[in-house]
């Protein structure tokens, strides 16, 4: 019976996988994998392995989720042990739901095996929590990047009220109109902002400014790689 392994490969450091996923890419034969997993990641796959980059990146070529759908079905027909391999949890922003749909359509047995988060990492960097009595009672983990382009219809009035955290993934290119919307709805433009790039892993940056002077701190910074955004009081000793 073919089966496929959905993994969450965490947010880079490969010492923040979990051992399930180790074990599993180990002993792959076929290894599908998004942009944001690094080398270090892949080094555990064995030479003899297929490994397939499906990756996305903002604005770079990148394989369509229909094909990434038609390759996942294709190479689990073979009966071979086929990971797909998603940047930190996969059902965080990971076009799970898809993979999910086109696999039960192909009556393909799969499992899906969580990971570390980006803003798991972002906190633990930060030395912070995610949440706090009386500070952060509510965690929102928003996208910063509608399915079209720009912001997504969030109801920002909720989030600007709800006084508690906010992750903003994929938060940089329309960051300077989430801010606003933020600071229109009451937001206080003091509240403390931390920008994480590439969290886990060698080349992480951190950027800690208001909220209203994320969007220029940030555009200084010039970031290449993947941002992760915190917003709120909890942040406001890290
Ligand atoms: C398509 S989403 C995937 C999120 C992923 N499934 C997760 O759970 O972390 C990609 C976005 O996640 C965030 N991200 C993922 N890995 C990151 C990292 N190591 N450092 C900072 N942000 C990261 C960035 O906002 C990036 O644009």
């Amino acid at each position: 019976m073919a089966r496929v392994f959905l993994v969450g490969a965490g947010p880079g450091d490969p010492e923040l996988l979990t051992l399930k996923a180790a074990r599993l890419l180990r002993d792959a034969d076929v290894v599908l994998h998004d942009s944001l997993v690094g080398p270090a990641i892949l080094e555990l796959v064995p030479p003899a392995a297929e490994i397939i980059d499906v990756g996305k990146r903002c604005g770079k070529a990148s394989t369509a989720q229909a094909d990434i759908c038609r390759l996942l079905v294709e190479a689990a027909l073979t009966r071979k042990k086929v990971i797909r391999l998603k940047g930190g949890d996969p059902s965080i922003f990971g076009r799970l739901t898809e993979e999910i749909e086109a696999l039960r359509q192909a009556h393909i047995e799969f499992e899906i095996i969580p990971g570390i988060t980006a803003a798991s990492a972002a906190a633990a960097t930060l030395q912070a929590s995610l949440t706090q009595r009386h500070v952060a009672r509510t965690l929102h983990i928003i996208t910063g990047h509608g399915a079209e382009q720009g912001l997504p219809a969030h109801n920002w009035a909720a989030l600007a009220q709800a006084g508690g955290t906010l992750a903003v993934y994929m938060g940089s290119k329309y960051l300077p109109w989430l801010v606003k919307k933020l600071l229109a709805e009451g937001m206080s433009s003091e509240t403390p902002a931390v920008s994480i790039e590439w969290a886990s892993r060698p080349e992480q940056r951190i950027i800690h400014a208001s909220l209203a002077r994320m969007p220029e701190a940030l555009m200084q910074a010039a970031p290449s790689g993947p941002v992760l955004l915190l917003i709120g009081l909890a942040f406001r000793d890290s």
